[in-house]
């Protein structure tokens, strides 16, 4: 089966998940957009409102600034893979249970090795402690790149984050997006951590 195949099947089968609560006041699974063959996947939170009603991952104010962003190193929304730890959007937009994130990182996981990018870009705390396994906050992990899996992850803020924050944060976002396009740029490396046919769950990643 193609990987395009296999990603349209588990978008079908997220669509009708009632593997955790929040199920129940979604208004629609948003499972990712994208490019399939994406070199750069960037991974948010959870849908917020105009996510769960239009069913597209940051396509509020803050995917206004992250398409910003992407647009600034000469990478258009649509040639990127965008998706959420979460597929569902959590009521009153509060933070996703650990429960919720169990349930749900699956389909990510899934995501990424289909897609298999060449940078992997998390934004925000969730999406950072998930991938990374660290209990460090954002603040001190942006700013550098690190070997993942057999690529590269690149942490930086939440949009949301830079929309409060200012030019401050979204200039610190900026640094870690030009961190990115050099990464797309470079010619491919010999995969530092892993072996290439190693998969994201043999290596242990999302536990
Ligand atoms: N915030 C996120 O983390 N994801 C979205 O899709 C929208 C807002």
């Amino acid at each position: 089966m193609s990987a395009a195949e296999e990603l349209r099947q588990l978008a079908q089968k997220a669509a009708v998940c009632t593997a955790c609560v929040l199920a129940e006041t979604r208004t629609q699974v948003v499972f990712g957009v994208g490019a399939l063959d994406a070199d750069i996947l960037l991974v948010g939170e959870a849908p917020g409102k105009n996510e769960d009603l239009q069913g597209e991952p940051f396509v509020g104010a803050a995917g206004k600034l992250l398409d910003r962003l992407l647009s600034e190193i000469g990478v258009d929304r649509q040639e990127a893979y965008i998706a959420n730890v979460i597929k569902c959007r959590p009521p009153g937009n509060r933070d996703p249970r650990p429960a919720e994130i169990d349930s749900c990182k699956g389909y990510l996981r899934t995501q990424i090795e289909l897609i298999d990018p060449k940078v992997v870009v998390t934004l925000g705390n969730f999406a950072t402690k998930l991938l990374l396994r660290r209990d460090v906050g954002i603040t001190r992990l942006r700013g550098q790149v690190y070997p993942w899996w057999r690529r590269h992850l690149v942490p930086t803020f939440h949009p949301a984050a830079a929309l409060r924050g200012g030019d401050r944060v979204t200039n610190q976002m900026r640094e870690d997006f030009a961190l990115v396009s050099r990464l797309l740029d470079a010619p491919p490396e010999t995969p530092a951590a892993a072996a290439p046919d190693e998969s994201v769950e043999q290596l242990g990643l999302f536990e």
